[in-house]
């Protein structure tokens, strides 16, 4: 299955992704801004493409113009904020040479079409830790609204405690949000 936007195409992750995972995952820049140690080989990005990034509501971006992996955006089922059957968390990430495009809001708003239209959802969550200003800004421009902040929320991928924002939106606001579509 493949979802499509403008410039978009999001499409299951395979083997094939791991060397171009490897090339964005490396960079210090992306995994720990998210929680995550960068990779440390392309073996290492495949092991985590196989064990990680194939569950099935994660999703390879690809730029449609050249056909080239940008990143990856994902609904988490069950983590220390999503807890219902009907609800998911959030979560992605991009190469640092694809930043500052839009593509981001992008992609994550054909994610949340999918989720509450496809997978009936009623509430999506997504969060950022404390300092990440531009995941802050991907989240306000999809129209996530503040919940509350949790202190002290362990990272244990990389052994540290951050504080946590947490954000929330309801099948009722995105319908609203994009005129029921
Ligand atoms: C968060 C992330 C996905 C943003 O994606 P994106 O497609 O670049 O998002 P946008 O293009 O909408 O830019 C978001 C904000 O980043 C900032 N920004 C834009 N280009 C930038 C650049 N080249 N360098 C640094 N910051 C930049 C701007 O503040 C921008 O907001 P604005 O459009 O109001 O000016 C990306 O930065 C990333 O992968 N970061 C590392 C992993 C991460 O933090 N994941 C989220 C965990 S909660």
């Amino acid at each position: 299955m493949i979802l499509e936007t403008e410039r978009l195409l999001l499409r299951h992750w395979t083997e094939e992704d791991a060397a171009a995972c490897y090339r964005y995952a490396r960079d210090l820049r992306v995994g720990p801004a998210a929680g995550w140690p960068a990779h440390n080989s392309v073996e290492e990005s495949r092991g985590i493409i196989r064990s990680v990034l194939m569950r099935p509501e994660t999703w390879a971006i690809v730029w449609k113009q050249t056909d080239q992996l940008v990143g990856s955006v994902g609904l988490d089922f069950h983590t220390p904020v999503s807890r219902g059957s009907d609800e998911a968390e959030l979560g992605y990430w991009l190469g640092v040479p694809w930043w500052g495009r839009g593509i981001m809001p992008e992609a994550a708003r054909r994610l949340l079409r999918r989720a509450f239209e496809d997978l009936g959802l009623k509430r999506v969550w997504c969060c950022y830790y404390a300092g990440n200003e531009k995941s802050k800004r991907v989240q306000e421009k999809l129209g996530f609204r503040y919940v509350r902040t949790d202190e002290n929320v362990p990272v244990p991928l990389l052994g540290e405690f951050r504080t946590d924002i947490v954000n929330c939106m309801t099948r009722e606001a995105w319908v609203e949000r994009s005129g029921g579509e």
